[in-house]
């Protein structure tokens, strides 16, 4: 078992989604992206402040006591029944009405998205994301060997009368028309953008002409800084269309690895037996205490006033610093900020020159299923504390300057 290929020799053995997708980097490889003494606008993680050790320690402790023996039994105690409610009452609060037969748990907003792929794609099935997008899921869905069609966005979101007149067309000519479309409607990652209220109505008769499903990826619509909230897809579903996914992870931590599911009963029903016997059950315990103990809404508050506060300094600084001929999204909430670099800019040749002038970002090919976006970085505000937002763009606009042709940096 040592060949040359690279395999080690096991490449016969791998299942074919495997071998195809091998050449490819692990997930997780862009946290490779860092410098000693870059700040990381890299990651989209909670500032270390948001994240809740004490209540989560003593969520467990009470988990512990409570449920005695069985908090770390197979099935868990009544912490762990509980977290269905706890989930229900949360989707509930986004005004998507829902039952427990409606629920299905997860580890994590991820590995929902996994079980999803696993339930409705087989290979060379056609799946439609927004171009750009979330790199896990991309990565999650190759994964099942499906054709991924990717569609514009623009600043209302995806740009829902180009989907339409493709769908249109692949019907005319009789080619695959997608079984799901992915979609990340609320502060989109990467881009930072929300999907239109009427966006949404006619993606739903879209999904209903088409009869395909719409997976809704929603892990920020509670981080809203400004603006009004529009409708959660699942809340205008009127016909089942909607697989809606979320998580806990940025409203309580990535760190306890706890999502769920919406969809109509027929669905989770399904999704629960695809994905028996993977619950983490002292997690889930300890989210349904912690949600019990605190004041979910307050402490929502109290982060929306942190991120705030980085999302101004990021974009206060953008303004400020930046060379002309570079434009940016101007998120609502979220963790993300979407550059296009003047013409002529590589966001993936300009890394090296941004990491020693002092700022590390995610180019924009890291968030299309085929490799374009070269112009583009995604910057997350999610992090770093304002202070070091404020220095991490000064040195973005110092690297984009200094690669900019002369002529062009010149004039600024
Ligand atoms: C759009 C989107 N979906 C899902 C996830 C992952 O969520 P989880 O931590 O629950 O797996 C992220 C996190 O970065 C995300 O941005």
């Amino acid at each position: 078992m040592n060949e040359s290929d690279g395999s080690d020799g096991y490449a016969h053995l791998f299942a074919d989604p495997v071998r195809e997708t091998m050449e490819g980097a692990a997930y997780g490889t862009w946290r490779a992206i860092t410098a000693p003494d870059a700040v990381s606008l890299a990651f989209g993680f909670p500032y270390p402040d948001a994240l809740p050790n004490g209540a989560v320690g003593d969520a467990v402790d009470t988990v512990l006591e409570v449920d005695h023996e069985d908090a770390l039994q197979y099935a868990g105690g009544d912490y762990a029944d509980a977290i269905t409610e706890t989930v229900v009452e949360r989707t509930r609060a986004r005004g998507i009405d829902c039952s427990a037969e409606e629920v299905h748990v997860a580890n994590g907003a991820t590995h929902a998205l996994d079980t999803v792929a696993q339930t409705f794609l087989d290979p060379g099935d056609t799946i439609a994301v927004e171009a750009p997008t979330f790199m896990g899921a991309i990565r999650l869905f190759r994964n099942y060997d499906p054709d991924i069609e990717g569609y514009a966005m623009d600043a209302n979101g995806l740009d829902v009368d180009a989907f339409a007149d493709d769908l249109a067309a692949r019907e005319e000519a009789g080619d695959p028309l997608p079984k799901l479309l992915y979609t990340i409607p609320d502060f989109q990652n990467p881009t930072g953008v929300t999907l239109s209220t009427e966006r949404r109505e006619r993606l739903l008769e879209l999904a209903e002409t088409y009869d395909f499903l719409i997976v809704e990826d929603d892990p920020y619509g509670q981080l809203r800084y400004e603006g009004s909230t529009p409708p959660p897809l699942r809340s205008l579903d009127e016909d089942g269309r909607v697989i809606r996914v979320d998580t806990f992870s940025k409203t309580i931590a990535p760190g306890i690895r706890t999502g769920w599911i919406v969809a109509d009963e027929a669905i989770i029903r399904e999704l629960d037996r695809i994905n028996a016997g993977g619950e983490n059950v002292l997690t889930l315990g300890l989210v349904a205490r912690y949600c019990e103990a605190i004041d979910f809404e307050a402490n929502l508050e109290e982060l929306c006033a942190g991120y705030r506060e980085r999302r101004d300094r990021m974009l206060e600084t953008l303004e400020e610093r930046m060379p002309s001929g570079t434009n940016w999204s101007e998120p609502e909430g979220g963790f993300f900020v979407w550059i296009d670099f003047p013409e002529g800019i590589d966001a993936e040749e300009l890394l090296p020159t941004a990491a020693d002038e002092g700022v590390t970002y995610l180019p924009g090919s890291y968030f299309y299923h085929d490799g374009r976006g070269d112009g583009h970085a995604r910057i997350s505000f999610s992090y770093a504390a304002p202070d070091e937002i404020e220095e991490a763009i000064a040195a973005l606009a110092r690297a984009t300057r200094a690669e900019l042709p002369a002529a062009e940096a010149a004039d600024d």
